[in-house]
């Protein structure tokens, strides 16, 4: 296990490249369980989520070569093979995601249970609610969901609450169910976007993408396509919280900046400059002196849950009170704990935290508990006095690529050291 070793107090300045967006790039992965053949996939990020569904993606017979963010796939069409084992998904939620597409194409699926994780309970049944009414014998048989259906049949499905994965499970289903189906209270994210841009490309007839109501014609076959998979606003915005906080001048590129608006406008609302160069560029300039500001995250387009900690990191040393309440996962602020343990002054009462800012943090050891939780602490860390070794960094390799090279290239002092 690797652990970062932290100096702070460093300015951040020059220029960075975002990296493909691991939540666009993993639905997108398992789409060519769709159609047999070749695929050649471009942008895709070198983490250790990505490697994981390409190895479950192996387990079902689809050959990949992954070099340089590119990964050229072969489906061999063994439609003998539908389990999704426990090792794998255990490790990555998003492995769900081979659920609908397995279905579809190959009759039967075998997906181990997700289970919950850090932060919360986050059950499936939304995913499994949707096939059964699109036609699907579906169970739970020793920790496996199973389902069987000969040919999924289109359907009206009116989601319960908005769910991305959820969204795109029964999206991808849809494309080879015989008929239409209409998926209302659908997630609009970005990313649930270029899936659909992709699943089009492969022949599939979809409208309504990146609104609630997804409307799906399905069709007999689909065929094998290349692809460039988005940027990651995750990142980006991780990237202009960090400077935000410990000051500097940086330009993102390749960033998209599009869909970024909710947390350009928090940004912007703390007192730092951005710059829309163009469509994919985005300058910020800050002095390190940050206002309050609250945030309340929501589906897209509101504030992003996945942007929570980081936003919260940089509020800890703010000039005021700022309130962040998180509407989606019921316990996403295990960095809260960590965050006081450097001197930070939150409260937590229920969805909420009351953040008022103090003069400075201090660097401690801390522990990073879930993906986005170790990007907040890595940002607490650029701006704490002193060194912070954030361990189990493992959690942010899972979602950033080569961030420790990224910042220090800007002028950070990250070190990656083996952990005991
Ligand atoms: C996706 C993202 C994750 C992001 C999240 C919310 C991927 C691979 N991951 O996760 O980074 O934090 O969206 O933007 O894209 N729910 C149910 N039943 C279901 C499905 C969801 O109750 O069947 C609940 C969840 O517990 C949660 C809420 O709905 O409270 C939203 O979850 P969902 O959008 O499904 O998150 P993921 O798709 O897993």
């Amino acid at each position: 296990m690797d652990k970062f070793v932290i100096n702070g107090g460093k300015q951040l300045n020059g220029r960075i490249k975002i990296s493909g967006a691991k939540n666009s790039a993993l639905p997108i992965l398992t789409a060519t369980i769709l159609a047999d053949g070749d695929y050649s996939l471009g942008n895709i990020p070198n983490l250790m989520d990505v490697r994981t569904m390409l190895k479950l993606l192996g387990v079902l017979d689809i050959k990949y070569n992954f070099s340089e963010n590119s990964v050229h796939l072969k489906n061999l069409g063994n439609n003998e093979l539908y389990t999704a084992p426990y090792e794998l998904v255990k490790t990555m939620r998003a492995s769900v995601l081979v659920l609908g597409p397995l279905l579809a194409r190959r009759g039967f699926a075998k997906v181990s249970l997700p289970g919950g994780c850090a932060i919360g309970e986050r059950p499936v049944d939304q995913h499994m609610k949707a096939l059964a009414q699109m036609g699907a014998k579906i169970d739970i048989e020793h920790g496996y969901i199973v389902a069987e259906a000969a040919r999924l049949k289109g359907c009206e499905v009116y989601f319960d609450m908005v769910t991305v994965t959820g969204t795109e499970n029964i999206m991808m289903a849809a494309t080879l169910a015989e008929g239409e189906t209409v998926l209302y209270n659908a997630a609009q994210e970005p990313e649930v976007v270029d899936l659909a841009k992709f699943l089009k490309k492969m022949g599939a007839k979809i409208t309504g993408e990146g609104t609630n109501v997804i409307t799906i014609k399905g069709v007999s076959e689909l065929r094998p396509a290349d692809y460039i998979v988005m940027p990651d606003r995750i990142e980006a915005g991780t990237v202009l919280c960090a400077v935000a906080a410990t000051g500097g001048d940086v330009v993102l590129e390749d960033a998209p900046v599009d869909c970024m608006k909710a947390t350009i406008d928090k940004i912007i609302e703390t007192g730092c400059k951005v710059d829309i160069v163009n469509s994919s560029t985005l300058r910020i300039v800050s002095n390190g002196k940050l206002r309050s500001a609250d945030v309340v995250t929501q589906p897209y387009p509101g504030f992003a849950t996945d942007m929570q900690a980081q936003f919260m990191a940089i509020m800890t040393r703010s000039q005021g009170i700022s309130v962040i309440t998180e509407n989606i996962f019921e316990n996403r602020f295990m960095h809260v704990s960590e965050l006081k343990r450097m001197g930070a002054d939150i409260r937590l009462k229920d969805r909420s935290a009351v953040i008022r800012g103090v003069e400075k943090l201090s660097g401690a050891d801390i522990m990073a508990s879930d993906l986005r939780a170790s990007a907040g602490l890595v940002i607490a860390g650029l701006i704490a006095e002193g060194t912070t070794n954030i361990h189990r960094i493992y959690h942010l390799d899972r979602g950033y690529e080569n961030f420790d090279i990224k910042l220090n290239n800007l002028g950070a002092d990250i070190r990656r050291e083996k952990d005991e």
